[in-house]
């Protein structure tokens, strides 16, 4: 029997295993009631008396050499196992890395919520073309050639062979030219909104921007009349200000327009910051407005002794500055991802 003890201690000595199942073998050989081990123990019986106790000795220190053997095993067995997890197979539990979420354009997002109101009160939108001629941007607006409220809008001008030796093409300098075509094409009455891009040859600066963005509006049918224009814009500024905004109608001077107004809203007057942004006033101007004159309805064919229409225009931009606090139009152009990223939370 010492023999064979002598085996079995050299046969765990050199014992390895490779997985769950080589594990099991080993255990089933050397652990388990059935082991050899276990037979051995049946077996002490048969020593002869004198050897017993020597035998029994040495064979429980085999026992017990099994079962430490046996922990290292499975302590072997794990560390092979978390290795090659680290090394093959990704840890499908871990937290991925979030894609990063684009943001709406805030000029986006002001021209969308603008949009929103006037269609819920029945003002569909209207496109045009960037490029214009001079009767849409000018001449069936009433702005007869060479008459001196063309100066007001500083025009580019298109040269004439880069459009197929068309003459007189310009960049539109605002969406009334949209508002030409529609009246040309169709018959009253007319309900429609323009937003679009406008472009006027100015100086870039933190107030003015040679590319911008308006939304011109239009509205001709039988009896429209100024108080009609009056509570559309007043119910518009108070659906994107909030409820206790108001606003002014200043008298002035469009040649599509009569009578004309410019359109502010009230902004407040008690910061030094307030001041400063209304030049003292407390009112904030963010677009014009006024009765579209007879002449325009006329040279689009529309009768004016039965038509009377009002038409407003607004600098989206300028909207945009005033509900944001943005102090600077230029933030709006330049794609700075830090200013852009400020928007996403009003998606
Ligand atoms: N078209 C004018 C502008 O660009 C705005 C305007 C539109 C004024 C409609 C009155 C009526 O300045």
């Amino acid at each position: 029997m010492e023999d064979q003890i002598n085996i079995l201690q050299e046969e765990i000595n050199q014992y390895t295993v490779q997985n769950e199942e080589e594990l099991e073998t080993y255990r089933m050989r050397f652990i388990s009631r059935k082991s050899v081990i276990g037979d051995l123990l049946t077996a002490i019986k048969d020593v002869a008396p004198e050897q017993r106790k020597e035998t029994g000795i040495k064979l429980n220190q085999l026992k017990n050499a099994a079962q430490a053997k046996f922990k290292e095993l499975i302590s072997e067995l794990e560390n092979q196992n978390n290795s090659t997890k680290k090394t093959d197979i990704p840890d499908l539990t871990l937290p991925s890395i979030p894609d990063e979420l684009g943001a709406i354009h805030p000029l986006t997002q002001v021209r969308n919520r603008i949009t929103e109101i006037f269609e819920r009160i029945g003002f569909q939108v209207v496109d045009g073309p960037e490029i214009e001629d001079d009767r849409h941007n000018f001449t069936a607006l009433n702005f007869p050639p060479n008459h001196p409220a063309r100066e007001m809008q500083d025009t580019f001008f298109i040269e004439k062979d880069s459009v197929g030796n068309r003459p007189d093409m310009v960049l539109r300098t605002h969406t009334s030219s949209v508002q030409i075509r529609m009246m040309e094409e169709g018959k009253p009455p007319f309900r429609a909104i323009m937003p679009g891009r406008v472009f006027r040859n100015e100086a870039i600066s933190a107030r003015a921007h040679c590319v911008f963005h308006q939304v011109e509006g239009l509205y001709v049918d039988r009896n429209v009349s100024f108080a009609d224009l009056k509570q559309t814009l007043l119910h518009f500024a108070k659906e994107l200000f909030g409820p206790k905004t108001r606003i002014r109608l200043r008298p002035s001077y469009f040649p599509f327009t009569e009578p004309s107004a410019e359109l502010d809203i009230w902004w407040g007057n008690e910061t030094e910051a307030d001041k400063r942004i209304t030049k003292g006033t407390g009112w904030l101007e963010i677009g014009g407005c006024g009765m579209v004159d007879p002449f325009v309805l006329e040279s689009c064919g529309i009768d004016a002794e039965e038509f009377t229409g009002f038409a407003f225009g607004m600098g989206i931009e300028r909207i945009a500055m005033i509900k944001y606090q943005i102090k600077d139009l230029r933030l709006f152009t330049e794609n700075d991802i830090r200013f852009l990223k400020q928007f996403s939370q009003f998606n």
